[in-house]
């Protein structure tokens, strides 16, 4: 694992922004592996610039997010999809038929499950996949268990997770139960992996992540044993 520690957020944001502009340059048509949460926003907003000064250009890009909460149809204001179109999509030139995400909607999570699988297989794997890091170790919806789940899958999301949550929410109650996300191993096909961690109240779990022993547990702990990844992480997330 490859840290890069930077002052504040903003250059968390700056820093990790090149990474993936350098990418869509380098190989217009990549895969882009795309994460929510409040600490990619600052990406986007980066990227969003660049594209908006004539420096960068999505137009034979793909991207594939990580998750997406089960029930919730693309205009609720709390999904994943919204988000993305909200911070990204509407602001880019990405073609609309090659912005992917799980589809909340499909009651059958078996289907749904195979479906988003097969997808990402069939772009060729992902080039570059952006994570956060939940406060429980989680990446993409991969909870604490007692074993890594490989494909995509729908999760019963924790208590600390709903509640971690809530603050997007109107009322506890409103925050879904359930998600889709991609497993272990569909992150682990992305050929580079980029983390993204901010704030003091993150400093613990980044360490585990990074040091700790690998267990499902504290799943952010299999990156380790990646080949490429690199965590961007701003001087209170990295301050250990
Ligand atoms: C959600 C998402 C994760 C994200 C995490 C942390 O649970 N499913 O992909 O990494 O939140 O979010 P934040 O960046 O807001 O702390």
């Amino acid at each position: 694992m490859r840290l890069i520690v930077t002052e504040h957020y903003n250059d968390m944001s700056s820093a990790a922004a090149r990474i993936i502009a350098s990418q869509v340059i380098l190989k217009p048509d990549s895969v882009l592996g795309l994460a929510t949460g409040s600490t990619p926003i600052g990406i986007y907003e980066q990227l969003a610039g660049w594209y908006q000064k004539g420096e960068l250009d999505f137009s034979k890009v793909t991207t594939v997010n990580l998750d997406e909460y089960y029930g919730l149809a693309p205009d609720n204001e709390q999904s994943y999809h919204y988000f993305m179109m909200k911070h990204f999509f509407s602001r880019v030139n990405l073609p609309k038929g090659r912005q992917f995400l799980p589809d909340g909607t499909n009651p059958d999570a078996g289907r749904e499950c195979e479906r988003y699988q097969n997808l990402i297989g069939l772009l060729g794997g992902i080039d570059v996949q952006l994570l956060g890091l939940g406060h429980n170790g989680h990446i993409g919806f991969n909870e604490p268990a007692d074993a890594f789940v490989k494909d995509v899958h729908l999760v019963e999301l924790t208590k600390q997770t709903i509640e971690a949550n809530r603050r997007f929410f109107e009322r506890v109650e409103d925050v879904p139960r359930k998600a889709y996300t991609m497993g272990i191993g569909t992150i682990f096909q992305a050929k580079k992996i980029l983390l993204v961690v901010s704030g003091a109240e993150k400093a613990g779990i980044l360490r585990q992540v990074m040091y700790g022993a690998i267990c499902p547990q504290v799943p952010g702990t299999i990156l380790q044993l990646h080949s490429d990844v690199t965590v961007v992480a701003d001087r209170e997330a990295a301050g250990f």
